[in-house]
């Protein structure tokens, strides 16, 4: 199956089941929220996680974009995206969490064929503020799903304040030999679908409250189970990057984990810019900055002539319209570059800057601010220079 099919296929099991299908919003979460970006479904619909009636009802399902700064440092290895995207189902104030994850078992194993036996979940302990999660422990016990019982693990939040509570989580085997251990013991346990019973709210002084009525916040990434059900344990061998892995590697020559990187990231920043983020020093636009510096810095470490401006447009394309997000893909190059000359103007101001006795030795950190705060160097740049 591939990721529209896999779209597809659970979208409507859950309409089947009276859920209706609500349109995912863009990468920016709406105003109030924590977060800079959309990390997860649950975004637009923390109002109604909160309390208030959703004029489409109880029952809710939607496929969302997603982008995660907090694994941006992990980017490159199999297993992290920066922009995904996720299926997710909610229940508000209607059907339990033994509902959810027993609906979300049969979806698994009939609905995508995944053997049961190569199932494992995971369901929160309690701590010294909330019980155990008995009934998602005995559903599983029904099932012969075997669990393991964590409390940081199975604890979701959406930043420091708002809806939070106990999750499960179920896991995939992915090795090669008979499921063994457990998720939190064993890597080759991958993690697929969170089911989270959201009956908390965090206020900013840490204490939790109960949400006026208990909701379900399910959340599945689409690309991982696109791989894992092709066999494959990489993210990037999902359908989506299959373009971009037959196109880049005939334009530059890249290690695997740079070529990762570099998909990850350009597909990331197109997406990016197509929901309205432009190139900046703070906030989303200062990811936006990252990405893109990230990225001529991998490109250029090889080859200094490499530029975004060789970016094929069939990957710009291909990007725009699988998010359905129209953009004339003009003005994403002409943002690209813009960026690409300003990067350039500050490496030759880098270069110029460092050149000077003063900064010819070992940098203490005084250095790192004086560069950063008068010469607008930062500190990532510099020390790339450094190590040229
Ligand atoms: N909000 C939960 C998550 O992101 C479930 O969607 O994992």
């Amino acid at each position: 199956m591939n990721t529209d099919q896999i779209v597809r296929t659970f979208l409507e099991y859950y309409e089947e089941r009276g859920h209706r299908r609500i349109p995912g919003s863009t990468l920016l979460p709406p105003p109030g929220d924590p977060v800079l970006f959309t990390t997860s479904g649950m975004h637009q619909l923390t109002p109604y996680l909160e309390g208030r009636p959703h004029p489409l009802g109880r029952r809710l399902v939607d496929v969302q974009r997603c982008l995660r700064t907090t694994d941006l440092d992990e980017v490159g290895d199999t297993t992290h995206l920066t922009v995904f995207e996720m299926l997710g189902t909610w229940s508000l104030g209607d059907y339990e969490g033994p509902s959810s994850l027993d609906w979300g078992y049969g979806l698994l194993t009939e609905g995508f064929g995944i053997d049961p036996g190569l199932l494992h979940a995971t369901v929160f302990a309690g701590d010294g503020h909330t019980g155990e999660d008995r009934s998602s422990l005995e559903l599983w016990q029904g099932l012969g799903v075997p669990v393991e019982l964590t409390v940081e693990d199975n604890w979701w939040s959406n930043g420091p304040t708002g809806p939070c509570g106990p999750d499960s989580e179920i896991f995939l085997w992915t090795g090669d030999t008979p499921p063994e251990s457990t998720p939190t013991r064993d890597e080759r346990w991958v993690e697929v679908w969170n089911h989270v019973m959201m009956r908390h709210r965090r206020l900013p002084d840490g204490s939790l409250v109960p949400l006026p009525r208990h909701t379900v916040d399910t959340g599945l990434g689409v690309e991982r189970l696109a791989s894992l059900l092709r066999g494959r344990t990489s993210v990037f061998d999902c359908d989506v990057f299959d373009p971009w892995r037959r196109l880049l590697p005939s334009l530059w020559r890249l290690d695997e984990e740079s070529l990762r990187l570099v998909c990850d990231h350009l597909r990331s920043a197109v997406v990016v810019i197509g929901d309205g983020v432009r190139p900046a020093g703070t906030g989303r636009g200062h990811v936006l900055r990252r990405l893109l510096r990230r990225v001529l810095t991998v490109l250029r470490r090889d080859d200094p002539r490499r530029g975004l401006g060789d970016l094929p447009d069939e990957l710009v394309r291909h990007t725009l319209d699988h998010f359905r997000q129209d953009v004339d893909p003009g003005l994403l190059r002409r943002v690209l570059l813009e960026e690409e000359h300003r990067f350039d103007r500050l490496l030759d101001r880098g270069r110029h800057v460092l050149a000077r006795p003063r900064f010819r030795g070992p940098l203490s950190e005084d250095d790192l601010h004086l560069l950063h705060d008068t010469y607008g160097l930062p500190r990532d740049l510099v020390l790339e220079l450094r190590r040229r």
